[in-house]
């Protein structure tokens, strides 16, 4: 069978903050191998470390020991330039406290990785109401985020992570502030987006039905990433092949 490169591979990776009395051991020999087509919910209390992963994923972050690498190429050895244009090429992330600028309007936000990359500013606001509509927010392209519910600037956030069409979209609780309907919508969207390009998504989330309906759900803690002991329901979209994050 021919072997499919991974979209993302991390190798036994470990991180602690801080030293002496306030050293805080986030987690030890996490590894996770997330392939094209995957969808990955995951899952875990409060304070275990689901924040800090992505960002160690995303290259935001290293980790004290192991090793990430997107596409095959690691982040370790790589400068700041350098990440942040194999993120903008590769990577759309949705920070669970959005990091929208407060000085730009919705879709400015939405279109600034477009004009990082060198579009004409006229097209880049094009894009950005075309993702800014796939979310719904187009009634409120041209507000601002201060002036904007907790779940518009979600969405708004998400529109403007999905805006390069990232192969591998990582998202930290992208429906927390959103009501069944638009967490539902947005489960949607999430899924062409990996298709799209022969994607794959990862998922922090705290909503269990949501989770369920990815095809692998792993629970986070302090010795590693392991596979939820709950299958997933019959049916469900995309079934529940078992564990990728010892894969
Ligand atoms: N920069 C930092 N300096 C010191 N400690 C940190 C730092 N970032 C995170 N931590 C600690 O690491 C642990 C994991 O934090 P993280 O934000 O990853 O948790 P989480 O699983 O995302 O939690 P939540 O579900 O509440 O968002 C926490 O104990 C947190 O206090
Ligand atoms: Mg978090």
């Amino acid at each position: 069978m021919p072997t499919v490169d991974p979209l993302l591979k991390a190798e036994a990776i470990s991180k602690s903050f801080g030293s002496g009395d306030s050293l805080v051991k986030v987690f030890e020999s996490v590894d996770l191998t997330v392939l094209p087509g995957d969808f990955v919910a995951i899952m875990g209390p409060s304070g275990c470390g689901k924040s800090t992963l992505l960002h160690l994923l995303a290259g935001l972050d290293d980790p004290d020991s192991g090793v990430v690498a997107v596409e095959g190429r690691s982040w370790q050895g790589r400068s700041l330039e350098e990440r942040a244009r194999m993120r903008g090429e590769t990577i759309g992330f949705v920070f669970q406290f959005h990091h929208l600028l407060p000085e730009l309007s919705v879709e400015e936000n939405v279109a600034l990785p477009l004009l990082l990359a060198g579009w004409k500013e006229e097209r880049a606001l094009g894009e950005a109401r075309e993702c800014l509509d796939r979310v719904g927010m187009m009634p409120r392209h041209s507000a601002f985020p201060r002036t904007l519910s907790g779940g518009e600037r979600q969405r708004t956030a998400l529109a403007r992570a999905v805006v390069r069409k990232p192969r591998l979209l990582l998202c930290d609780e992208p429906t927390g502030s959103l009501d069944a309907a638009h967490a539902a919508e947005v489960f949607e969207l999430l899924t062409v987006v990996a298709r799209e390009r022969a994607g794959a998504v990862v998922v922090v989330t705290h909503d269990r039905a949501w989770a369920r309906r990815c095809a692998t759900m792993l629970h986070l803690a302090a010795g590693g990433l392991n596979p939820s002991v709950e299958d997933g329901p019959p049916g469900a979209p995309y079934g529940n092949p078992g564990p990728s994050g010892s894969r």
